[in-house]
C-alpha cells in the first residue's frame, strides 16, 4: 500500500474516528481518544515490544481520578499496589521491591552485586543489565544462544564454576530479542544445585505470553527459600503501561531488604500505582492482550511462511525473522511505509525483530512484506 493511502485508512481514520468520550463520569479530551499505537506522523511502532491495545479502561479511569492527588508524594498509593502484587504472587510485601519499570530492578541487582562480580548473560539478550554493569567494569561473559535460541546454560554454568568469586547470572525468559524460551526445568536444575555466591536474576517481563507452554514456568517458587534468586516482572508489557513506568522484583525478604536501599526514593509514581491496581483488578486484561497478540502473531507467521522467510518461534509479543541484505536498508524501507521495526541486535544482524501490533496492523504489515517481495527486498 502506498504511504498516502496507508495514512488515509490508518492513522487519519483512527484519530478522526476516535473523538471525545467518557470513562465513568469523567469526560475525556479528544486527544485521549487517539490511537494508542501510532506516532504523530502516522507511523506504527513495531520496535519496542509495547502492548498496542493501550491501558485498561479502568486504569485510565483510575489515572484521571488519581490526578487529584498528583501533588502528593506517592507513599499512600504505593501500599495498595504492593499489597495487590504480593497477593497475586502469594508472597509477602517484604518479598517485593518496586521499580520505575523493571529496568530499575535490573539496575539494582547489578549495583547490589558490586564491582568484584562476574556477569554472565546470553548473547543476544536484553541489553539493560549489561548497560548497567558497564560503568562498574564488571567482568562480563556473553554466552551465545544455542541453535534453538535457548540460553546455553551448560556453558554459562562452566563459566560460573571457573570464576573464583560471586557471579550474577541473568536469565531472560522468554528472551528478548529472540522471543524464545529456555527450559524452566533446566533453569530449576541449575538454581537448585548452585552455591550461594551465584545470584540468579530471572527476567520474566514477557511471562504471560509464554505461561501456557508446557516447558515454561516461573522461577517465583524459589523466592521464599533462596536468597540468591530474584524474579523481575513489569507492568509495561501485558498491562500496557510502558509509559507509566512500574515494575518490581520478587525475592527473599533478606535480599529485598538489602536491595531496597538501591531503589530511588518514591520511584513508583502515584499515577502508575493507581493504574496498576486498577489493571490487576481488570479480570479480562491479560486474556485480551494474550488473545490479540496470538492473533497478530499468527498473521505474521502465516505471511512469513507464505513468503518462505525464516522465522524464530515466538513466545512473546515480538518475533525475529530473516531479512535479505542490510538491516539499515530494511528498516528505512519499512519506515517509509510507516512501520518502525526493531533496532540491530548484534550478532543477529541478518534478522529483524518485529513487535506485534493489533491484528489489523499486522495484516497491513503482511501486505508490506508481500509488496517487498514483489520488489525483491525480502
Ligand atoms: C526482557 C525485558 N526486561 C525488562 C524490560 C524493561 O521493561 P520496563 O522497564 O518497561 O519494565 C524490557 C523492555 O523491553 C525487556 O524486554
Amino acid at each position: 500500500m502506498k504511504r498516502r493511502a496507508f495514512l488515509h485508512t490508518g492513522f487519519a481514520a483512527g484519530v478522526l474516528g476516535a473523538g471525545a468520550g467518557t470513562v465513568g463520569t469523567v469526560a475525556l479530551p479528544t486527544f485521549l481518544g487517539a490511537s494508542p499505537r501510532r506516532l504523530a506522523g502516522g507511523s506504527v511502532r513495531l520496535n519496542s515490544n509495547e502492548n498496542p491495545l493501550g491501558i485498561s479502561p479502568s486504569a485510565r479511569h483510575a489515572i484521571l481520578e488519581g490526578l487529584d492527588l498528583a501533588n502528593r508524594y506517592p507513599g499512600d498509593s504505593r501500599t495498595p499496589v504492593v499489597e495487590a502484587v504480593a497477593q497475586k504472587h502469594g508472597v509477602g510485601t517484604e518479598n517485593l521491591v518496586m521499580g520505575a519499570g523493571s529496568t530499575e530492578v535490573l539496575q539494582m541487582a547489578v549495583q547490589m552485586m558490586g564491582p568484584d562480580v562476574q556477569l554472565v548473560i546470553a548473547d543476544p539478550t536484553f541489553e539493560d543489565v549489561w548497560r548497567y554493569a558497564t560503568p562498574w567494569s564488571l567482568k562480563v561473559e556473553k554466552v551465545p544462544l544455542l541453535a534453538d535460541y535457548s540460553h546455553d546454560l551448560g556453558r554459562m554454568r562452566d563459566i560460573v564454576r571457573r570464576w573464583n568469586g560471586p557471579s550474577l547470572v541473568y536469565v531472560c525468559n522468554p528472551n528478548n530479542p529472540t522471543a524464545t524460551l529456555t527450559s524452566s526445568a533446566a533453569v530449576d536444575e541449575w538454581i537448585e544445585s548452585a552455591p550461594d555466591n551465584v545470584f540468579f536474576l530471572v527476567d520474566e517481563a514477557y511471562y504471560e505470553y509464554a505461561e501456557s507452554q508446557p516447558n515454561y514456568w516461573s522461577a517465583l517458587k524459589y523466592v521464599k527459600t533462596n536468597p540468591n534468586v530474584m524474579v523481575a516482572r513489569t507492568f509495561s508489557k501485558i498491562y500496557a503501561m510502558a509509559g507509566l513506568r512500574l515494575g518490581y522484583g520478587v525475592g527473599h525478604a533478606s535480599m529485598i531488604e538489602k536491595i531496597g536501599f538501591l531503589a530511588s526514593r518514591n520511584n513508583a509514581n502515584h499515577l502508575a500505582c493507581v493504574a496498576a491496581v486498577a489493571s490487576l483488578e481488570d479480570d479480562g486484561l491479560i486474556e485480551r492482550s494474550v488473545h490479540s497478540n496470538a492473533h497478530a502473531k499468527k498473521i505474521v507467521e502465516d505471511a512469513l511462511d507464505e513468503l518462505g522467510i525464516e522465522r524464530l518461534p515466538s513466545y512473546a509479543n515480538f518475533m525475529m525473522h530473516r531479512i535479505k541484505g542490510d538491516l539499515a536498508d530494511y528498516r528505512n524501507r519499512m519506515a517509509e511505509q510507516g512501520w518502525l521495526v526493531g533496532r540491530p541486535f548484534p550478532p543477529m544482524l541478518s534478522y529483524n525483530r518485529v513487535s506485534f501490533s493489533t491484528p489489523d496492523d499486522m495484516e497491513r504489515f503482511a501486505e508490506t512484506l508481500r509488496d517487498f517481495r514483489s520488489r525483491g527486498w525480502v
